[in-house]
């Protein structure tokens, strides 16, 4: 399912840049996604904990559905990462607390399309919504203390480091620290203007 057709406006579709779109999660497309991490399992299987849950396309229409659940209750908003409106990744802000003015951001893609900046970029495009659409004060990024890349993508886009969570994680035979990086609404408003 390609970007024109979920062009329903707000959230729904994000443009990243040419070529690079977030589109909301919709019933029907859990063969699209499934296929990706069918093609990614081994790699995807270092870092993401989920790799025995999404055993099959049942298990991934699950996930779909509770994104578009997600969305409507407000409680999490997934998004497909579209390569040339393509699936090649899911990207989210998941656990937005309304009371406490937070969300943490979720994200992997297809290991072809690593090393172009597209996770980067699309984190930028979902802290502008995260703070500007949801009105957030603080986005969070947790990562494996040894998920370097994912540390990168945090650090790039301006997150601090708050400190390391222990043993927060369990990858199927052990757990792993975190990583917490954070970004408030007032710093991430001082590198817009210092951008302009
Ligand atoms: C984590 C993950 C998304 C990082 O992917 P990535 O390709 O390193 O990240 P980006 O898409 O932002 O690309 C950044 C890379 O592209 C390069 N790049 C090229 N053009 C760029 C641009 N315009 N902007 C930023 N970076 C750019 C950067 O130098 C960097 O490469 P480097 O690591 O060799 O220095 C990916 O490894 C992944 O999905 N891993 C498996 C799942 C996972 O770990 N998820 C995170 C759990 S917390």
């Amino acid at each position: 399912m390609g970007f024109k057709a979920r062009a329903a406006g707000g959230a729904r579709s994000i443009a990243v840049r040419p070529g690079l779109q977030l589109g909301m999660f919709e019933v029907g497309d859990s063969r699209e996604l499934f296929a990706v991490v069918e093609r990614n399992r081994p790699y995807l299987r270092e870092w993401m904990p989920w790799l025995d849950i999404s055993k099959t396309e049942e298990e991934l229409r699950s996930f779909v559905q509770s994104s578009v659940d997600g969305y409507a209750s407000g409680l999490c908003c997934r998004w497909a990462l579209l390569v040339e409106e393509k699936i090649a990744g899911v990207i989210s802000l998941e656990d937005v607390s309304v009371m406490h003015g937070r969300a943490k951001i979720g994200y992997w893609q297809a290991k072809k399309h690593q090393g172009r900046g597209f996770i980067t970029d699309a984190v930028r495009s979902v802290l502008r919504y995260g703070f500007e659409e949801r009105n957030l004060n603080l986005i969070e990024i947790r990562a494996a203390v040894e998920n370097r890349k994912s540390r990168a993508v945090a650090e790039r886009v301006g997150m601090k480091l708050d400190g390391v969570l222990r043993q927060r994680e369990w990858l199927y035979d052990h757990y792993v620290d975190l990583a917490s990086y954070t970004l408030l609404s007032k710093e991430w408003r001082e590198s817009i203007l210092q951008e302009d």
